[in-house]
């Protein structure tokens, strides 16, 4: 069977340079070697915690495919759509229910750290809970098997699986399929604070739409070595957020190096190390907010091609779940 690359992102803001490197960049070179990638923007699962506030999500739909296009993904050679514009995987979901327990959801790393960031203890919603089991039913109803993702998302994979061998086995069927990650050479990284990871919320983060001025502000108050005191003392490489980004981005990795040395030795200002990141974040951003800025001039259009894609998902999804209906013997 031919691979199949399925991908997606939650639509509650627009994204961020965590998001290029940890899989945009990597989606972005897979584009040609794969026979058009569904790429979908996951309003459902995003409404799974931000149900009361509807409109963020339907709102930032746009931001999202802005971005998508804006990096360099090409509509020609991808399928995009919106999650809730194919209600197949809604009834995918609720068969699925029946094959997850629980207590594996709550076991859940990703879950529970999400759970733990937003306090909901025992008054978790349902919908939040059970988002793991809908993004199985988004990858199972394309049979996908090839995922690009962050490393965050791998437990939800896994769960994939499980869920993909439960049903496999028990009814002795290959009507769905196992998948496996795509995983970019930099899994994550940290927010400019350098504490934490990357987030909105967490004010800590460089958006694929920041101006210049924006971006400049943001990188010359990054966290760094807070014992580098003066420009001659020993710096620690490992501390210093400068060094994880410039890891990330900086097209010279055997300069780095050298700079790394430097800075152990002493002698090495971080000012200097931020005026480089940001003359290299300058150029890597100057075209996405380009490109960005004409598809924002055109929502209309957009939006026309978010409608296509979906509703040729559809027709993919509707297929799949007719075969797992027959399989659960209830093709009438
Ligand atoms: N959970 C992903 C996120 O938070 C979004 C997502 C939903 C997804 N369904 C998916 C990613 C299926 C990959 C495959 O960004």
């Amino acid at each position: 069977m031919k691979d199949i690359v399925l991908t997606g992102d939650r639509p509650t803001g627009p994204l961020h340079i965590g998001h290029y490197v940890g899989s945009l960049k990597k989606r972005v070179e897979i584009q040609e070697e794969y026979d058009k990638p569904f790429i979908m923007i996951a309003d459902t699962q995003a409404l799974t915690d931000n149900a009361h506030n509807p409109k963020k999500v339907s709102e930032n739909v746009y931001e999202v495919a802005f971005d998508y296009l804006a990096v360099g993904l090409k509509p020609e050679l991808n399928t995009f759509f919106i999650q809730s514009l194919v209600p197949e995987l809604a009834e995918f979901t609720v068969f699925y229910m029946n094959f997850v327990t629980l207590a594996r959801l709550k076991r859940n790393p990703t879950v529970k750290d999400e759970m733990q960031q937003k306090g909901f203890g025992y008054n978790v919603p349902v919908g939040f809970l059970n988002y793991p089991i809908s993004q199985v039913a988004d990858i199972t109803a394309f049979k996908a098997n090839l995922v690009p993702v962050g490393d965050d998302q791998l437990p939800m994979l896994e769960q994939t699986n499980e869920v993909v061998r439960h049903i496999n086995n028990h009814f002795n069927t290959a009507v769905l399929r196992e998948c496996k990650p795509l995983l970019s050479k930099v899994l994550r990284l940290p927010g400019t604070d350098g504490l934490s990871k990357m987030g909105k919320s967490m004010n800590n983060a460089i958006f694929l739409n920041d101006e210049p001025d924006v971006i400049s502000a943001k990188v010359m108050s990054m966290y760094t070595d807070p014992n580098h005191i003066r420009v001659e003392d020993p710096g620690n490489v490992e501390i210093n957020t400068v060094f994880k980004y410039l890891d990330a981005f900086d097209p010279e990795q055997e300069e780095l190096k050298e700079l790394k040395e430097h800075y152990k030795r002493g002698g090495l200002g971080d000012v200097k190390l931020k005026k480089r990141l940001n003359n290299i974040l300058q150029n890597t951003l100057e075209p996405i907010r380009q490109r960005r800025k004409e598809y924002e001039e055109n929502p209309e259009e957009v939006m026309k091609l978010l409608k296509t894609g979906s509703e040729y998902a559809r027709s993919v999804a509707a297929k799949t779940l007719k075969e797992l209906k027959e399989v659960f013997t209830l093709n009438y």
